[in-house]
Formats: structure tokens, C-alpha cells, sequence
């Protein structure tokens, strides 16, 4: 094993539903390494959630489908895995929270059970309450909560519910798709301050997704940026922020620094988004780039390191 918990390579994943088609991740590359807290960041529709799906095998076998690329989970290759082995794998090492705990609690048993529920079936022999109030404690809800229904917290508890049946698999990395974006601003900084105590409590790995560039610029060590199933920048969230390398990224802090006031969601880019069903050789962001060139059309840059910028790395012809 090489230190990384995940690690995704040229990963392409297309959805088909009645007809259409769309590559949700087009050659995606994304490594975690053990303990590293790590931000993937694009627009809407760039293909983060079907990522952060596929790490848990959550992609509906029925729709969609690995057609290239490798993933491995700590160093266990699970590109081709069937249902029943991810069954036996899911939660641990890698475990999920996600924008809308609601859907994910079961709404009929009290918090407790389904803390409980999760610990059995990860560590058999545990003292099951005393490990449910242990769970509770670290994600600082009352021991109370234990008895209630999942409609009967707040926004904010719930997430600190769902958070607790995550650590009750004892996740080597924790997987959060917005995790705070269905929450006000109070609520959204108390669980961004609670998901990175207990980073570095159990000393987990987190993959962040967010529309918020603060949030992840402060949460997170390292960087990725998707771009229409791509990742086309990547590395130190002060290289990344500070000196962003591909021309997609410029105008995603751009159009965001405008947008600030507006709920921090991202303002749009000039040009339309891809059409995802087109599978088209080049880089996607040509139509819409300022510094394309004819090989741009072609075919996707590799990844390289990045000219007159930091040490990131980008797939961009610009710099090659
Ligand atoms: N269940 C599905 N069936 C068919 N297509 C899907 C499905 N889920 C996603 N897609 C397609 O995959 C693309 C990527 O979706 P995804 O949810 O991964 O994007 P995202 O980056 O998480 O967007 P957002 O920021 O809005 O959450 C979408 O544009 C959509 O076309
Ligand atoms: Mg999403």
C-alpha cells in the first residue's frame, strides 16, 4: 500500500437513461492519501456527486456503468466490484455524509437504533450503548437525541445524526457532498468545525465537496477541479486559489468573487456548460476558453505541472 486511501485514475463513468447518454466523469483522476483532507470544486452538473457516489459504490448498476479508468480503495482495486462486495465494504473504510440527511436517515427508527445498527455491523463486539453515547458525544449532540426520531431534530442535528451513523463504521475516509449547503450560515460553520475536529481526532481522510470556495479553501489541504467529468487542476489549496493555473479555474474564483454576496453559489462562466452526451476528444472548456488554440479540439492535455504558477498540477495545452 502506497498511503492513499482512495485513489481514482482516468475514470470514465456514463450514465444511460432512455436513450441519452452522459459521461458524468469523463478521465476523472483524484488521489486521497491517508489522513489528507482533500476539496473537489466545479459547477454544477460537473460530475462531483457521481465521484463521490462511485467511492461507495452508490452508482445504480441498472444506469450507469465504469466503461475505463481504475479505482482502489486502500490499495484494493474495486473498479469491477459487484454488489455483494461492496455490500461487505461499504462504510468502512469509506464512509458518507451528504446534503440531505433526511433522505439517508431511516425516518422510522429512533437515532440511536441507527447509530447502533451501524456499529454492530462494523465491530461486532462493541459495547453497543456505551459506543452509541460515545458517538453522540463526538459529534456534540445530547444523549437525549438517541430517543428521537430523524424529524425531530433540527437541520443541523440531523447532520450530526448522520455524521455519527458515518463514524459508527470507523471510516478511514469520510466522503461529504455539501454537506452544509441545506443548512444556514450559523448551522453550516458549527458542522464545518465539528467535521474537522474529528478529522484530526480519528485522524481520517475527508473528500469535501462544495459550492462554497471559502469553505473548502480553509477545510481542506489539497485541491481538485472538475470540469464536465474531468479534473483539470489540482494541488495545495494555496497554489490552486492563489495562482490558478488552468484557464476554467481563473474563471471560477472570478465569476465567484462576484458572486460573493449572492449565497456564495457560483456565478456563471461565459459560455455554456457541455453537452455531456458528446464525447468529444479534446478539452471540454475549449468552446468557452479565452486562450484556446487549434490542439485544444484534438485531444485532453495529460496532466502536467503548471507554468509561472505553483506546484499544481493542470491539463491544459496552455501550459504544456
Ligand atoms: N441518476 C442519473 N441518471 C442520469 N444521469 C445522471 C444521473 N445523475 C447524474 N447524471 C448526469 O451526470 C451529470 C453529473 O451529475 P452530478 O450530480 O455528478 O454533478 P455535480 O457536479 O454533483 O452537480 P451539483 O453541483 O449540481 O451537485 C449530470 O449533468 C447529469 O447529466
Ligand atoms: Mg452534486
Amino acid at each position: 500500500m502506497n498511503g492513499n486511501i482512495l485513489e481514482i485514475d482516468a475514470l470514465r463513468l456514463a450514465y444511460r437513461t432512455r436513450g441519452t447518454v452522459a459521461y458524468a466523469m469523463n478521465g476523472a483522476t483524484l488521489h486521497v492519501a491517508e489522513g489528507e483532507a482533500v476539496g473537489l470544486v466545479g459547477e454544477s452538473g460537473s460530475g462531483k456527486s457521481t465521484l463521490a457516489r462511485a467511492t461507495l459504490g452508490l452508482i445504480p448498476a441498472k444506469i450507469a456503468r465504469i466503461e475505463s479508468g481504475r479505482m482502489a480503495i486502500g490499495g484494493q482495486d474495486v473498479t469491477r466490484f459487484t454488489e455483494d462486495q461492496w455490500q461487505a465494504i461499504r462504510g468502512n473504510p469509506v464512509a458518507m455524509v451528504f446534503q440531505d440527511p433526511l433522505s439517508y436517515l431511516n425516518p422510522v427508527m429512533r437515532v440511536g437504533k441507527q447509530i447502533a445498527e451501524s456499529v454492530r455491523l462494523h465491530e461486532p463486539r462493541a459495547i453497543l450503548q456505551s459506543r452509541v453515547e460515545e458517538l453522540l458525544w463526538l459529534v456534540k449532540l445530547p444523549a437525549a437525541a438517541a430517543e428521537a426520531y430523524p424529524h425531530e431534530l433540527s437541520g443541523g442535528m440531523r447532520q450530526r445524526a448522520l455524521l455519527a451513523v458515518a463514524l459508527g463504521c470507523k471510516p478511514k475516509l469520510l466522503v461529504a457532498d455539501e454537506p452544509t449547503t441545506a443548512l444556514d450560515v450559523t448551522t453550516q460553520a458549527e458542522i464545518l468545525a465539528l467535521i474537522r475536529e474529528l478529522r484530526e481526532r480519528l485522524g481520517m481522510a475527508l473528500l469535501l465537496i462544495s459550492h462554497d470556495l471559502g469553505i473548502v479553501a480553509s477545510a481542506c489541504d489539497r485541491i481538485y477541479v472538475m470540469y464536465a467529468g474531468h479534473t483539470v487542476e489540482w494541488g495545495k489549496a494555496a497554489d490552486v486559489f492563489g495562482r490558478p493555473a488552468h484557464p476554467y479555474t481563473v474563471g471560477l474564483l472570478k465569476a465567484a468573487q462576484a458572486a460573493r454576496n449572492a449565497e456564495g453559489r457560483f456565478a456563471t462562466i461565459a459560455g455554456d456548460p457541455p453537452n455531456l452526451a458528446e464525447l468529444s476528444p479534446g478539452c471540454p472548456f475549449t468552446p468557452r476558453c479565452p486562450l484556446a488554440r487549434a490542439e485544444c479540439s484534438a485531444e485532453m492535455p495529460p496532466p502536467g505541472p503548471a507554468r509561472n504558477a505553483g506546484a499544481q498540477e493542470v491539463r491544459c495545452w496552455a501550459h504544456r
